[in-house]
């Protein structure tokens, strides 16, 4: 049986109270608690004042009147970038670390706060040449270099939106993404350090652009910025390809930082949902960042003038928007960001990190502990990890197991432990403990953040009677709540708030499902929908599946998630070959050109764990496969309930087969 199997959770009693020498000094108090439920909207509207500078101060907190598209702090006017930096450097923390950059190579560089600050002005000045002003949109596709927070910051400070997508994606996920945004210009390097070698990123920019053109779309890119990094060779499009390095040394290096309006969007962020066709999930500028600047403080006590962060998520996922860039330099934080691998050159490379840095704070998700479990303590006690004292987890339920595990042989068995629910459409941490106040349960995500409002729902749509499971919803908007699906509104009202909401409320469905127990702890149970998450990555079983259809030689496929021991769940395919179109080809050809056609298609994140190539697949009378009894196969248990099925003998036929090639018999 699995870990984080619900077994095990329930089974889970031990108990962590905060130590009273971290209760002494934490930034959180249980008064927030209190202020919060007294008055939700005026909590928000001080957390906002007290966070953020103003260029033009907000006299309005929430506009609902048109839920469930939300207006937070809507009169008001900032600047996100200036925020993040300028005012820090006024306050008079210019040397002040921001940035300790670590490159995969063993290479690093350190910019202070006004460094940062400078660069960013002259990144502004750079775009603002080449015709970014408000509202445009921006690609970003980089490895993990200083450059891709000072990008972001840079069209955050135009007031400009930007679409960072994630490095691991392929070619022709970037080409969608940039044409669904329309954007102008994009972001991009050679290549960056992984895993001891360069990979390329540029030639998937022109292979991108190079598809859009051949399919006859308009083409709305007319600049790539080229940073330079992977000193791997490039091709070039004269008139159109510039190098980061040759634009920046041409900039001003100051510029003003001008108000926009609390709603400009910020980003856009392409995430998974249930159907193929990822979501451009749209965040604006105000309640975003006081939401990010709140709960990065709170939840991880950050202190700082003495703290050194460090949140090991790539900016192309939400939590690099949030904890990387956003919420910690909002705060003023010092941080540490890393370029590869945890193993590369050596197993110990974070270990050696922090120990170099002395982290203070490390935030990072399930599936990398439960590797690092698997190679053994060794690795870790060999490295001084004495400044740790607050460890976060995020991205998928960690269980009971490797919250122990990471307390113990990372924290030095004192360290608290934060499991932070949240969603890229939430925008900021909803759900956690907060360190020093919270008694801590491990393998539960524990209680909803000062102002914000969850429920567990039953069948009949009304929150249950605790202890007990059911839909996790969000009862109440919030400030970091994403405002739509970029494009699609219709889309955004169908997927998040059609499921629970009433004529009365707008309530938003997460789709994930929840426990909350006798204490009002509330401990995730996995998505509900066809969402599966890989190392904590995203992914929807349905793109996969539409990838896998369309090859040619691909009749039909279904794709399932599978629990899998260190990633969490992995990607299992059952695949119906088109009749004659494979012949001459092993299956191991097959399988392995199938896998091929995955990672061309949305990148190797997805590529399937396991394909099995299967003469039927079990459907219901009406025609729906039916997924749980895949899952049941892949996970290698005795099949379920088949008695809907329309010919129950199909799934003997695949379970023989998955014995067989996987050897689990
Ligand atoms: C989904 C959102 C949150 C930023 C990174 C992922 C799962 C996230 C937890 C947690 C259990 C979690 C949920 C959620 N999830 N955090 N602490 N415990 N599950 O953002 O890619 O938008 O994924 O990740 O299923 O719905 P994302």
């Amino acid at each position: 049986m699995p870990e984080n199997s619900i077994d095990s959770l329930l089974r889970e009693s031990r108990l962590f109270p905060p130590s009273n020498d971290f209760a002494a000094t934490s930034v959180a108090s249980p008064e927030l608690y209190e202020r919060a439920a007294a008055d939700r909207l005026g909590f928000w509207a001080e957390t906002a004042r007290e966070l953020l500078h103003w260029h033009k101060p907000f006299t309005e907190t929430l506009d609902w009147s048109n839920a469930p598209f939300a207006r937070w702090f809507g009169d008001g006017e900032l600047n996100v970038a200036y925020n993040c930096l300028d005012r820090h450097v006024e306050a008079g923390n210019g040397d002040r670390v921001a940035i300790h950059w670590e490159g995969e190579p063993g290479d690093s560089r350190t910019l202070t706060y006004a460094e940062l600050t400078t660069e960013v002005k002259r990144a502004a000045n750079a775009l603002t040449a080449l015709g970014i002003g408000q509202g445009d949109r921006v690609a970003i596709y980089l490895p993990l270099i200083p450059e891709a927070v000072i990008a972001m910051l840079a069209v955050a400070r135009l007031g400009a939106v930007h679409s960072v997508v994630f490095g691991g994606f392929s070619a022709e996920s970037l080409s969608s993404r940039i044409h669904d945004a329309s954007a102008k210009l994009v972001i991009t390097a050679d290549g960056g350090w992984r895993r001891g070698k360069v990979f390329p990123l540029k030639p998937a920019v022109d292979a991108a652009l190079g598809m859009l053109a051949a399919s006859g779309a308009e083409s709305t890119v007319s600049t790539v910025l080229v940073v330079k990094r992977g000193e791997n060779d490039v091709e070039w499009t004269e008139g159109r390809d510039l190098w980061w390095h040759d634009e920046l040394a041409k900039a001003d290096p100051e510029h003003e930082a001008k108000a926009f309006n609390a709603e400009n969007p910020l980003f856009i962020l392409y995430t998974s949902g249930t159907t193929g066709k990822p979501k451009g999930i749209l965040h604006t500028s105000g309640g975003y960042l006081t939401q990010a600047a709140f709960t990065h403080q709170n939840v991880f006590d950050v202190h700082p003038e003495t703290d050194v962060y460090w949140c090991t998520a790539d900016v192309g996922w939400v939590t690099g928007h949030s904890y990387v860039t956003y919420g910690p330099l909002a705060n003023g934080a010092t941080q540490v960001l890393y370029e590869g691998t945890p193993d590369t050159p050596h197993p110990g490379r974070w270990w050696e990190i922090i120990q170099k840095y002395k982290v203070s704070i490390l935030y990072t998700a399930p599936t990398a502990i439960r590797s690092f479990m698997k190679v053994g303590r060794e690795v870790p006690d060999a490295f001084d990890l004495s400044s740790l004292r607050v460890l976060g987890s995020v991205g998928e339920p960690i269980n009971p197991e490797a919250w122990i595990w990471y307390r113990d042989v990372i924290g030095a068995g004192s360290t608290p432990i934060v499991d932070t629910w949240w969603q890229t459409e939430t925008g900021a941490i909803m759900i956690s403990a907060l360190p020093g106040i919270t008694t801590l349960k491990p393998g539960s995500a524990q209680v909803p953040i000062p102002g914000v409002k969850v429920d567990v729902l039953g069948e009949d749509g009304a929150p249950v009677t605790p202890p007990s499971g059911g839909a996790l919803v969000i009862s109440e908007p919030w400030p970091a709540m994403l405002r739509g699906i970029w494009g699609d509104p219709d889309r955004y009202v169908a997927t998040y708030w059609a499921k629970y909401s009433t004529p009365q409320k707008s309530i938003y469905f997460a789709g994930d499902g929840a426990r909350i127990d006798e204490d009002g702890d509330i401990w995730l149970l996995g998505r509900v929908d066809d969402v599966i998450k890989v190392s904590g990555h995203r992914l929807s079983t349905t793109e996969i599946e539409s990838a896998l259809v369309s090859h040619p030689i691909v009749a039909e496929a279904a794709v399932v998630g599978a629990d899998d021991k260190t990633t969490g769940q992995a990607v299992v395919a059952f695949v119906i070959l088109r009749a004659g179109k494979a012949e001459g080809q092993s299956t191991e050809e097959t399988t392995t050109a199938l896998a091929k056609q995955v990672t061309e298609k949305i990148g190797a994140i997805a590529r399937p764990r396991q394909i099995f190539i299967v003469a039927e697949l079990p459907k219901t009378r009406s025609g729906k496969i039916m997924r749980r009894l895949l899952r049941d196969v892949a996970e290698g248990r005795e099949i379920g309930d088949t008695t809907t099925l329309a010919d129950s003998s199909v799934m003997s036929l695949i379970s023989e087969k998955f014995h067989a090639a996987s050897g689990t018999e």
